[in-house]
C-alpha cells in the first residue's frame, strides 16, 4: 500500500526529523508529518538557531563597540544596522530548515506536508489522506507557557517568537522569568542597547542550575547593565500603543508597584503541545501537566503509539529529544536504544556562557552525598587571559567514596563547548585523575578543566 509506512513521525522538530533519519537509516519505510511551512521545529526555526544568530551578530555589535579599543583595534562610528541583523538571522535559519530537507530526501523520509491526526490505531490521517503505519511516533514539541494577567501581542508583550523578531530596539526591556529564554534574548537585547529589567519569581536565577555559578552569573550580568527584580511577581500588565504598563510586588507581599517598559518578554517557562492531534479520541493518557505519558521505551499507554521530546517529561532540549529519537528508532528496529539522562549538558548561551552536567552541589548535599569539589578560575587560566575573558570558573563535583565524578558546572568562555569533555568523563564512569591525567593541549581554556580535575585532587598547579 503506497500510503503505508513502517514509522510515522508526527513533528519535526530535532525529536521527530531524528527519529525519522535513524529509523530510515535502520532499514524502515519513514513518514514525518509537519504542520510549519518548513521542517526543523521550533529549535530551527523559532528556538536554537535564530536566537544564537542574533546572540552571535549582537555580540559582535558589543564587541566592536566596547571590546576591540583594549586589543588596540581602533573602530569608529560602529552603527547597527538591524534590519541586516534580521536577515542574516533569517537566512540562517533557512540555510539549516534546507538542510533538514535535503536529508529526508537522502535518505527517503516522506514529508507529509500538514497537520496530522490519529483516527484510530495505526492510522493518521494529513490534509484529507490516511496513511497507515506499524509505528506512530508523538513529538509534537512545546509551546510557550503564558502567565495570567499578561496577555501575549507578539509585538509589545512577546514570548521568545516575538521577542526573536523585534524590529527596532526597545529603550527599556522587561523580561519576566530568569531562565534560559530570558537570559539569552535578554542578552540579545542588552548588547544592542536596550535597557533589560529581569523580573524573576524567585529569589534566584537560573533554578536548576548550580547556585554557586547562577549567583556568580547573576554578578557578571549586573555588570553588563542587566538589572534584577528576584523574589518579585507580574501580577498584570497593560499594553498601549506607547509602551507597556506593569503591576509588580514582592512575593513577600507589600505595595504593588508600577514599572513602565516599551517591551515586554514573557520567558515563564515551556508546555508540552498536543492539541488537535487526537490523542484524546486515542485514549492516549496525559499527566498533570499535560505530557504525555510514556514507559522507559517511549511507549505510550497504547498500543504502537511512542512520544519524545518537549511533549514528554525531562529537560526541554534539543540534544535530549534528538537522543530519544535516536533510542526509538533503535528500539523499533529491535535493538538496545538508550538515552542516560544523568549525563544531559545544559547550556545558556550568553557571554560568558553556563554550561552544566549532572548533579549540583545543592542536590548533593540534599541526597546526603559526600562529594569533593575542584574549582579553577579563568583569572588563572592563559588562553583566557589572552583572550580577555576572564570571568568565571569550571566546578567539578566528584563521589567521596567511588572518585566518579557526579556534576560539573561552568561558567566562562565557550562553557558550552567545554562541557563536552566532562559529559564524555561521565558517561565513561571517570574520575577527576582521569581527567587530570590527559594531556590537554597548551594554551587552551580546557585547561581549566584539567585544573579543575587536579583541584578536586587537592593539587591544581597554575593556582
Ligand atoms: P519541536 O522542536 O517543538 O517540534 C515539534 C514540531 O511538531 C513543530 O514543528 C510542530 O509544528 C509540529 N507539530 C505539532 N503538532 C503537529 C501535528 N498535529 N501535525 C504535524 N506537525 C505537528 N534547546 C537546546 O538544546 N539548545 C538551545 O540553544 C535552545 N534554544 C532555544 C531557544 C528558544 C527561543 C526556544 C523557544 C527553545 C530553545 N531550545 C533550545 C529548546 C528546543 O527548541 C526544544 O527542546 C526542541 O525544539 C524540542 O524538540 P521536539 O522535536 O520535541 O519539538
Ligand atoms: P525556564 O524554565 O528556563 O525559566 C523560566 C523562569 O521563569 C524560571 O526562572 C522561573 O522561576 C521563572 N518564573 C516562572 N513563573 C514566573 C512568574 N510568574 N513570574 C516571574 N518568573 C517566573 O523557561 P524559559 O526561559 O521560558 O525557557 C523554556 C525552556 O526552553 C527552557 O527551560 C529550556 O528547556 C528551553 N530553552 C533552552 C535553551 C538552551 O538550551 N540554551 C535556550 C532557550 C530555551
Amino acid at each position: 500500500m503506497a500510503n503505508a509506512f513502517d514509522v510515522l513521525v508526527i513533528g519535526s522538530g530535532p525529536g521527530g526529523y531524528v527519529c525519522a533519519l535513524r529509523a530510515a537509516q535502520l532499514g524502515m519505510t519513514v513518514a514525518c508529518a509537519e504542520k510549519r511551512e518548513t521542517l526543523g521545529g521550533t529549535c530551527l526555526n523559532i528556538g536554537c538557531i535564530p536566537s544564537k544568530a542574533l546572540l552571535q551578530s549582537s555580540e559582535n555589535f558589543a564587541e566592536a563597540a566596547h571590546a576591540f579599543a583594549d586589543h588596540g583595534v581602533m573602530v569608529e562610528g560602529v552603527r547597527l544596522d538591524l534590519a541586516r541583523m534580521q536577515a542574516r538571522k533569517a537566512e540562517v535559519v533557512a540555510a539549516n530548515v534546507k538542510g533538514v530537507e535535503y536529508l529526508f530526501n537522502k535518505n527517503k523520509v516522506t514529508w507529509l506536508k500538514g497537520a496530522a491526526r490519529i483516527v484510530a490505531p495505526g492510522r493518521i490521517e494529513v490534509g484529507g489522506t490516511e496513511y497507515a503505519a506499524k509505528h506512530i511516533v508523538l513529538a509534537t514539541g512545546s509551546e510557550s507557557t503564558p502567565l495570567p494577567g499578561v496577555a501575549v501581542d507578539e509585538k509589545r508583550i512577546v514570548t521568545s517568537t516575538g521577542a526573536l523578531e523585534l524590529s527596532a530596539v526597545p529603550a527599556h526591556l522587561v523580561v519576566i522569568g530568569a531562565g534560559y529564554i530570558g537570559l539569552e534574548l535578554g542578552s540579545v537585547w542588552r548588547r544592542l542597547g536596550a535597557k533589560v529589567t529581569v523580573v524573576e519569581f524567585l529569589d534566584r536565577i537560573l533554578p536548576g542550575m548550580d547556585a554557586e555559578v547562577a549567583k556568580s552569573f547573576q554578578r557578571v550580568l549586573t555588570k553588563q547593565g542587566f538589572a534584577f527584580r528576584l523574589s518579585t511577581k507580574v501580577l498584570a500588565a497593560q499594553a498601549s500603543d506607547s509602551g507597556v504598563s506593569l503591576t509588580v510586588q514582592r512575593t513577600s507581599g507589600g505595595a504593588e508597584e508600577s514599572v513602565t517598559a516599551d517591551a515586554v518578554l514573557v520567558a515563564v517557562g515551556r508546555r508540552a503541545y498536543t492539541a488537535g492531534v487526537g490523542l484524546a479520541e486515542a485514549g492516549v493518557a496525559l499527566d498533570e501537566r499535560g505530557r504525555i505519558v510514556i514507559d522507559a521505551h517511549y511507549a505510550t499507554n497504547v498500543a504502537g503509539i511512542y512520544a519524545i521530546g518537549d511533549a514528554v517529561s525531562g529537560p526541554m532540549l534539543a540534544h535530549k529529544a534528538e537522543d530519544e529519537g535516536v533510542a526509538l528508532a533503535e528500539l523499533l528496529a529491535g535493538q538496545a536504544g538508550h538515552v542516560n539522562y544523568g549525563v544531559i549538558p545544559g547550556v545558556v548561551y550568553t557571554w560568558p556562557e553556563v554550561a552544566s552536567v549532572g548533579e549540583t552541589e545543592e542536590a548533593l548535599k540534599a541526597a546526603g552525598t559526600e562529594y569533593t569539589v575542584g574549582k579553577f578560575p579563568f583569572t588563572a587560566n592563559g588562553r583566557a587571559r589572552a583572550m580577555g575573558a576572564t570571568e568565571g570558573f569550571v566546578k567539578i563535583l566528584a563521589d567521596k567514596a567511588t572518585d566518579r565524578i557526579l556534576g560539573a558546572h561552568i561558567l566562562g568562555p565557550d562553557a558550552g563547548t567545554l562541557i563536552a569533555e566532562l559529559a564524555l568523563a561521565m558517561e565513561f564512569g571517570a574520575s577527576p585523575d582521569d581527567v587530570a591525567r590527559t594531556c590537554h593541549a597548551h594554551p587552551t581554556l580546557s585547561e581549566a578543566v584539567k585544573e579543575a580535575a587536579l583541584a578536586a585532587e587537592g593539587r591544581a598547579l597554575h593556582i
